[in-house]
């Protein structure tokens, strides 16, 4: 249920206790009072997490039919089952600060609510699911690691476990990356064109660039966000250069160089105009995503009455039985 708030400006001497504990690096759990607005910040950013765990569900089960062996078949459907399970586990952390899922779920919906860019783009090549579980999992332990010592306890304890499975889902991504790279020319070539396709939009999932990103200094103080956004992509480009040249394979940028000074390896521009796009609705496949999950939603009606029936005839023989 959605609590009601008012307009009145909160207590100084409650902001600076909550300050006073953030600084202490103590950990916030839900009865503990907290400031509206980062209560909504986070609200906002458990639930972007959780959309995008299950959108990102749709681009790779839409190749679990055509896994090339039984045991890749076996290690995908596992994954996406466990990004289901990384959404669910994730709004009912979302619901301890007091908002009711099915009103996430409704503004994921109507297209209110946003979820990661990446996943609105087409998954076209079998390459794409080791491409996808190399960076975008990569990329993904790369802000999840962080988050898990994020100030909110129910998000940090619940990106603990999810680290540990997403880091399954890279490794599953990148053997198949790997196994690929080593092939044929032509599965070589397919699994290059997967890299040239999918390395941009990777980078663009670490969000805005700091000069850019309205929420991150409260977030960092706050210690909802440890890292910005820059932070975490160049971490990310740092991790997975190397990887890159291990099997063989050309991220597609030219300016890449590495700088021996401080050790990062230095990337060319994202074109900004591209991810505003996807953000704004007009990606490849927003209208997709947001189609299958609609339909979803409305095939599962009939097991949402049935649990609100079993739930009710329960508390009906709780009642009679206390009677
Ligand atoms: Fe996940
Ligand atoms: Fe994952």
């Amino acid at each position: 249920m959605t609590q009601t708030r008012t307009a009145t400006p909160e207590d100084p001497a409650k902001v600076a206790a909550f300050e006073a504990r953030i600084a202490a690096v103590e950990s916030i759990e839900p009865n503990d009072w907290m400031p509206e607005k980062y209560r909504r910040q986070l609200v906002r950013m458990m639930s972007q997490h959780a959309h995008s765990e299950i959108v990102g569900m749709l681009p790779e089960g839409n190749w679990i039919t055509r896994a090339p062996s039984l045991r890749r078949k076996i290690s995908l459907i596992a994954k996406v089952q466990d990004e289901a399970g990384h959404g669910l586990y994730i709004y009912c952390g979302a619901e301890t600060l007091g908002v009711d899922r099915a009103e996430l779920i409704g503004q994921l919906l109507d297209g209110t609510a946003k979820y990661s860019s990446i996943f609105n783009y087409p998954t076209l090549s079998w390459a794409d699911i080791g491409v996808i579980g190399w960076f975008v999992d990569g990329a993904a332990i790369v802000n999840q690691t962080i988050l898990a010592k994020a100030s909110y306890g129910p998000y940090a304890r619940a990106m603990i476990r999810v680290c540990k499975e997403e880091n399954f889902h890279k490794r599953q991504g990148y053997e198949i990356v790997a196994t690929l790279a080593n092939g044929t020319p032509a599965q070589k070539a397919m699994v290059q064109d997967a890299v040239d396709r999918w390395w941009w939009p990777s980078l663009m999932m670490f969000g805005p660039s700091d000069t850019d990103s309205p929420n991150t200094a409260e977030l960092i103080r706050w210690k909802v966000k440890r890292k910005t956004n820059d932070e975490l992509r160049q971490r990310f480009v740092n991790l997975t250069v190397p990887q890159a040249m291990a099997v063989n394979l050309t991220l597609p940028d030219p300016d890449m160089t590495f700088n021996a000074e401080t050790e990062n390896w230095e990337f060319g521009a994202i074109d900004w105009d591209e991810f505003n796009q996807v953000i704004r609705g007009n990606g490849p496949c927003n209208r997709e995503r947001l189609e299958a999950r609609r339909k979803a939603h409305d095939e599962g009606a009939w097991v949402r009455e049935a649990a609100n029936a079993y739930a009710a005839k329960q508390r009906a023989s709780q009642a009679s039985e206390a009677a």
